[in-house]
């Protein structure tokens, strides 16, 4: 296919959305950046033609991460992406030209809201005809994050998921709404208790369709505790950092896992070195975290989410087979300077987000 943009690759350069400094999304521009080249024979190079935004990308661009990972400038945002290789290194047998793909790209080289991309081929999973660029970069972070969190409540808690009370707080978040889905088409859990605030309720059903969560409670206006009542949910996927003002309403036997706590120092060290004294801080707050949950006789588990093929070839199964599509809320094209600004800056803050916000590559 002819590359659309080749004034850019020829010249070397590429739009992006990079920064020059540590900053908010407040003040995120679109800039000419090089373009990422081939530095192994196992990289791939990506005509990126879709890019989704998670909350971590824009907390490593605020410098939220500095003490541990600092960021090279110009800083290319992102990580999740989708897109048709356009060169592939000479050890590369998997991928030819043309494939189309998407990923999650690491910590330590992310870039995917840019023109072009580069990744390690062992990174990429192809994307089926039957899912845009748009919805593949909506799945990598939160929909892996969420199949991760589900595994492992699977694995930990008596008798699997299946038939169990599970509680997403957050459920149309990226990672919540991927959750309520997965929980109810693939996991099979007997019923699915969520959160949103007031003005999101019309919402739950229009984009997680009638009936699939069980109830839904307005966070903003009721007390959660109440409404779900004392030991009833047998897993909490925390994905909204509210599990420890929530834990009367776990069964004695349940399962907290969190995306939102401190996980322990070797795990965070498995995605990016941590020094010695970050790792005892983890530990401790993992271990007190542990402590805490454990007085209501539940396990507790902190996941950090990692690329695993596997999973994302598993996900692809599963919208294929009709099981699965990510939520998007909202699209936008990386020539909209304001859009992206505000489109990030809701996932900055955490708040007002549908779902997925996906940046198209125009
Ligand atoms: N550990 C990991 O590997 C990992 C991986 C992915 C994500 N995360 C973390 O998980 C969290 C969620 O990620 P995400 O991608 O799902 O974020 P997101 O799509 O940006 O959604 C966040 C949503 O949380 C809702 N929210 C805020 N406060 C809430 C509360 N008190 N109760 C219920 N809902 C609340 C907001 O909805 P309203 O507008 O309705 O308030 C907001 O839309 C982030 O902190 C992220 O950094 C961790």
């Amino acid at each position: 296919m002819a590359d659309p943009r080749p004034s850019h690759a020829s010249s070397g350069t590429m739009r992006s959305l990079a920064i020059p400094a540590y900053t908010t999304p407040k003040n995120y521009t679109i800039n000419s950046i090089t373009m990422p080249t081939l530095s192994s024979p196992t990289d791939v190079l990506i005509r990126v033609s879709a890019a989704s935004i998670n909350p971590v990308d824009t907390k490593v661009a605020a410098g939220s991460f500095s003490f541990m990972h600092t960021a090279t400038f110009p800083y290319a945002i992102g990580h999740d992406c989708s897109g048709t290789i356009v060169a592939v290194g000479d050890e590369v047998t998997e991928f030819v030209t043309g494939d189309e793909v998407f990923t999650m790209l690491p910590v330590t080289r992310g870039g995917a809201a840019s023109e072009y991309a580069v990744s390690d081929a062992s990174r990429l999973v192809k994307k089926p005809p039957s899912l845009s660029h748009i919805q593949a970069a909506a799945i990598p972070m939160a929909t892996l994050t969420s199949t991760q969190a589900l595994d492992r409540g699977n694995a930990l808690l008596e008798g699997g998921l299946e038939g169990k009370t599970i509680f997403i707080p957050a459920g149309l978040s990226g990672t919540g709404s991927a959750a309520i889905l997965l929980a109810r088409n693939v996991f099979k859990v007997g019923k699915i208790i969520t959160t949103v605030s007031t003005n999101k309720l019309p919402l739950v059903a229009q984009y997680l369709g009638e009936g699939t969560v069980d109830q839904v409670i307005d966070y903003q206006e009721k007390d959660v505790v109440k409404e779900v009542g004392q030991g009833v949910v047998d897993l909490y996927y925390d994905t909204a950092a509210t599990c420890m003002a929530h834990l009367g309403i776990m069964k004695k036997g349940g399962t907290v896992v969190s995306i939102t706590s401190m996980c322990r120092g070797e795990t965070m060290d498995k995605l990016m070195p941590a020094p010695w004294l970050i790792k005892k801080f983890l530990d401790l707050a993992y271990g007190f975290n542990s402590w805490r949950v454990g007085r209501w006789g539940c396990k507790w588990d902190v996941l950090l989410t990692v690329l695993d093929t596997a999973d994302l070839e598993r996900i692809t199964r599963w919208t294929e087979e009709g099981k699965y599509m990510p939520v998007v809320g909202k699209t936008v094209k990386l020539s909209n300077g304001d859009e992206v600004r505000m489109g990030c800056d809701a996932v900055y803050q955490g708040k007002g987000g549908v779902g997925k916000f996906v940046i198209e590559i125009d």
